[in-house]
């Protein structure tokens, strides 16, 4: 099998934190479920299409690890259509002609991926990078996280680093690595190093500030990160200010040269370019789930709960992360209710929050704050029959997809998000012609923007007002807003996303061939 049209005509190696499949184990034995998100369903599409690709990530379950040990450590065959499941080493599972893919599963020792995932990627890059950092008090970076920088995320990129070398020297030394997040910003450096003929790409799936953010690591990490981010080929972001802050943080705290026309940095002899693509959805698959009988079931209950006798919902659908403003968004929908009094009763709010990170101590905290900020809000405003604030702890794909297609209002009023997939899902099925309330720092405000109610985030007074704005905005406007918004969604899907990366690296691998060898 040759490589659709316009993509690089060499083997894939990806690498991301969170895989495609993770294996658990129930009564039955060893069970296999996917891996949620755009991100993770996107790279599955390109990944099963690819001949002798293989993905790394790592082992995130006991059975992940047993099943990485008893190959070896080795890549293992998975089949992923209709559901996930192992090949067996006798062949079944490619016999019966389905596609295939392989998963490298990279087992961390515990001590190590705490320091990697708790104490220096979430929350530390995570907050520098949300802006979410105060600086009066945190963060604190003492002995326990020097430790942990080195013990644990420098010491996990070289793990994942070598597993990926492994992968690309499996494949002669020619490979297209393509590296993903802010978990592995020292990859790239390492496997140039040892392979010189790989081509690198890396993708960044948050904000990335203006170079003064960047103090706040000391000058050895931030170097360390610039660095290995520079051993790419193209490192590229979901927005061009992104891209422009990456360039900015290199000639700053790198004294490089940068060219902001070219939105090129130049390393020595090299040339690294700063990219932007904005991350979609995948528009088909999320309207053939919005038709079925399960999302069916779910948003006739939903609008019996919430929505007839000329009632209103506003929705958010969010992880129980920081970085998405929770708490201030059930004090705007408190103010809403205080300056508005004839909504008590008629607007409900349903928030489908999935906890995250709880071993994080910040999320554990922040989770504890949503709770306490509902109860408030409840406490003020109930009535006999009213409840405001509907707050359900659940990750249910279809029961979200349910309540896009039911809701007046999407709040989405994050701090800063790199994207927000939430807002591009609702636009593409609400059924109801609601209004998008979208946060200015998010990406997805660069194409949605003109067609939802811009909210700003630290105003809880200008939220109320924008929640009222779109409850009361008149039926035309709205259906106007939302068909365009869901056209802007339907011409960028992730398809573009993906091909449009694909084919600027195939143009970039073109020219790198035709170059003499030391030029740049
Ligand atoms: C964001 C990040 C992803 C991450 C996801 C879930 O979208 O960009 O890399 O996988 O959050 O976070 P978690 O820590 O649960 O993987």
């Amino acid at each position: 099998m040759t490589p659709p049209a316009g993509q690089p005509d060499l083997p894939v190696v990806l690498l991301s934190h969170r895989g495609p499949v993770s294996f658990g184990r129930d009564e039955s034995g060893r069970t296999a479920s996917r891996g949620a998100g755009g991100l993770v369903t996107a790279l599955t599409g390109l990944m099963s299409d690819l001949p002798d690709a293989v993905w790394v990530c790592a082992a995130s379950s006991e059975e992940d690890a047993a099943v990485a040990a008893e190959h070896g450590g080795k890549a293992v065959e998975v089949t992923l259509d209709p559901e996930p499941r192992l090949r067996d080493q006798d062949g079944a599972g490619a016999a019966d002609g389905l596609p295939t893919m392989r998963l490298r599963l990279v087992e961390v020792e515990q001590q190590a991926h705490d320091d990697f995932y708790t104490v220096i990627a979430n929350p530390l890059l995570w907050f520098l990078q949300h802006g979410m950092y105060g600086l009066a008090l945190a963060p604190v970076l003492t002995k326990r996280e020097h430790a942990a920088w080195d013990d644990g995320y420098v010491a996990v990129n070289r793990l994942f680093a070598d597993a990926v070398v492994e992968e690309v020297q499996a494949r002669g030394g020619r490979a297209l690595v393509m590296l993903h997040d802010y978990h592995f910003y020292l990859v790239a450096g390492k496997v140039r190093e040892r392979c010189p003929e790989a081509v690198l790409s890396f993708f960044l799936h948050i904000p990335w500030p203006g170079p003064d953010a960047w103090r706040v690591l000391p000058p050895a990490w931030r170097e360390a990160v610039l660095n290995g981010l520079l051993g790419n080929d193209v490192v590229a972001f979901h927005t061009e200010g992104f891209a422009r802050n990456f360039l900015l943080t290199c000639q700053e705290l790198l004294g490089l040269p940068v060219d902001l026309e070219a939105m090129t940095v130049r390393v020595g002899d090299r040339v690294v370019s700063a990219r932007h693509y904005p991350i979609s959805i995948d528009v088909a698959a999320m309207r053939e789930l919005a038709a079925s009988p399960e999302v069916a079931e779910h948003a006739g209950a939903l609008r019996e709960a919430f929505c007839d006798q000329g009632r209103q919902l506003i929705l958010r659908v969010d992880r129980t992360d920081p970085s998405k403003n929770i708490v201030r968004g059930f004090e705007a929908f408190a103010t809403l209710l205080e300056d508005h009094p004839e909504l008590v009763g008629r607007v409900s709010f349903l928030a489908l929050l999935q906890p995250s990170r709880q071993d994080v101590p910040e999320y554990a905290d922040y989770l504890a704050e949503i709770g306490a900020a509902v109860a408030r809000v409840n406490a003020a405003h109930a009535r006999e029959d009213y409840q405001p604030v509907d707050l359900r702890l659940v990750e249910d794909l279809a029961m979200a997809v349910a309540a896009y297609t039911v809701c007046d209002v999407l709040m989405v009023n994050a701090l800063a998000d790199g994207m927000n997939l939430v807002a591009k899902e609702a636009v593409v099925v609400n059924t109801r012609e609601s209004v998008l309330a979208l946060s200015e720092n998010t990406g997805a405000h660069q194409e949605l923007g003109a067609f939802a109610v811009t909210l700003h985030p630290f105003d809880i007074q200008q939220q109320a007002d924008a929640l009222y704005e779109a409850l009361t905005m008149g039926r035309d406007l709205r259906r106007a807003r939302r068909e365009a918004a869901s056209r802007v969604v339907e011409e960028n899907d992730i398809t573009k996303w993906l091909t449009a990366q694909l084919s600027d690296l195939a143009v970039d691998l073109d020219a790198m061939e035709e170059r003499p060898a030391g030029g740049s």
